[in-house]
């Protein structure tokens, strides 16, 4: 019996070309044993009819507020509560812009809103729409809030256009929904500690030493985690970026900060991770007004070791607590990740080498290769940054059990 069976999945399907696909990924859900509820926008009918959905999932497909034929009112509420998941599928630009912004218009985005269960976007849409930034800032807010976005594909586009906006097909739908299901909660009754972002070290009160870490590989790491159950807390650098709302998010601005936030959390973690970029150094004194430039040729700044968080953390480590790192190395990196893993007592380390293209600071994607004491190795393609925080649950998921 497979993992879909007897789930309940909303299906909210909007006014797109691929709402024709919904009619397989109905007919896919379905022979999968889940029970589907069709949630339809008025535009989304001019593109398939309710006729065809409803006899594939057996169900009258829900559109109006209120049943045209009794007067019943459709409880948006309830279909928030029955779901196990809500699939929205095709999602065109108008409904992403909706759901980001709470434009409850139709049946589709009320029921999106009353929604417990975890969502699954799936954009489509012509290209130029695909890549407008105001398609791509509501992605990145509904992407934040929790919903996971299911990338749509390069390919031929309804109006013969060849670029980015297509529809992944049913069948991946349906398989991502099933991973969901399978390892949804395997870190279930876990605490996760973990650090990610820069740190800002005061010069004075307008400049600081900083570096341009993003934090997005540590947030990743945070929500993918937290969409395995584990109950996660996040102690987040200035960032621009934030986790899902299931995370704990504790923000700081410098090291010593982040380590006391750190100390706080860590007597109770299974699993602590450390993604941060910390500032190695601080200003021995940081100055309380603005530093004058005129008749000051050159400024010297003193600088102190700032603290090691994850080796102060490493040494106190208990048996039962695996602890994991980050090496980010421009030469000798395997060597170097090793020695970083000892010296810090760590567990496992992530090595991203700077000589990999698109790997480390400031890139959506990274390439990584994960060690641990054991003497396993296991090197990964260059993936997005949510894509590797899923290999890296996967990797730590193996150890924990074991
Ligand atoms: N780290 C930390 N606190 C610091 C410095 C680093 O917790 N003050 C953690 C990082 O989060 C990462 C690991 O230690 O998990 C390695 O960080 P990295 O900057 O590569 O190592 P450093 O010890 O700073 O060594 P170097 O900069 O000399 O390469």
């Amino acid at each position: 019996m497979g993992v879909l069976q007897g789930k309940h999945i909303v299906l909210g399907i909007s006014g797109s070309i691929a709402a024709y696909k919904a009619a397989s990924l109905t007919r896919l859900l379905v022979k999968a044993g889940a029970e589907v509820q069709i949630v339809i926008t008025p535009a989304g009918k001019e593109f398939i009819t309710p006729i065809t959905l409803s006899a594939l999932s057996s169900r009258p497909v829900i559109s109006e507020f209120f049943s045209g034929r009794d007067g019943t009112w459709n409880s948006h509420v309830d279909i928030g509560l029955w779901a196990d998941a809500m699939v929205i599928a095709p999602a065109t630009a108008a409904t992403i812009g909706k759901m980001a912004h709470g434009v409850a218009d139709n049946m589709l985005i009320t029921t999106y809103l009353s929604m417990k269960a975890p969502v699954f976007v799936a954009p489509a849409m012509d290209l130029d729409m695909a890549a407008h930034p105001s398609t791509l800032d509501n992605l990145e807010l509904l992407a934040q809030r929790g919903n996971y976005i299911i990338e749509s594909q390069s390919g031929e586009l309804a109006s013969h256009l060849v670029g980015k906006g297509r529809m992944e097909e049913p069948e991946v739908i349906v398989s991502i929904l099933e991973d969901y299901f399978t390892e949804s909660l395997d870190f279930e009754g876990r605490r996760v500690l973990i650090t990610a972002g820069p740190t800002h070290e005061a010069i004075d009160p307008v400049r600081f030493i900083g570096n341009h870490s993003s934090g997005r590989m540590g947030i990743a790491l945070a929500d993918e985690f937290a969409r395995r159950g584990a109950e996660v807390s996040l102690v987040l650098g200035p960032s621009s970026l934030k986790p899902s709302e299931r995370v704990e998010l504790i923000s700081v601005t410098t090291a010593e900060e982040m380590l006391a936030a750190c100390q706080e959390r860590i007597g109770t973690a299974h699993l602590a991770i450390f993604a941060a970029a910390v500032a190695d150094y601080r200003p021995r004194y940081s100055s309380a007004t603005k530093i004058k430039r005129e008749g000051e040729d050159c400024l010297e700044l003193e600088l102190v070791q700032n603290p090691d968080i994850a080796a102060t953390l490493g040494a106190a480590k208990e048996p039962w607590q695996y602890f994991m790192g980050f090496a980010l190395e421009s030469d000798a990196g395997v060597e170097e990740a090793k020695r970083k893993m000892q010296r810090k007592h760590l567990d496992a380390i992530v090595l991203n080498s700077l000589q990999d293209a698109g790997a480390g600071f400031a890139h959506p994607t990274n390439k990584v290769t994960l060690f641990d004491r054991e003497g396993a190795i296991e090197a990964y393609e260059l993936k997005t940054k949510e894509a590797v925080a899923h290999d890296i649950a996967d990797f730590v998921a193996k150890r924990l059990d074991a």
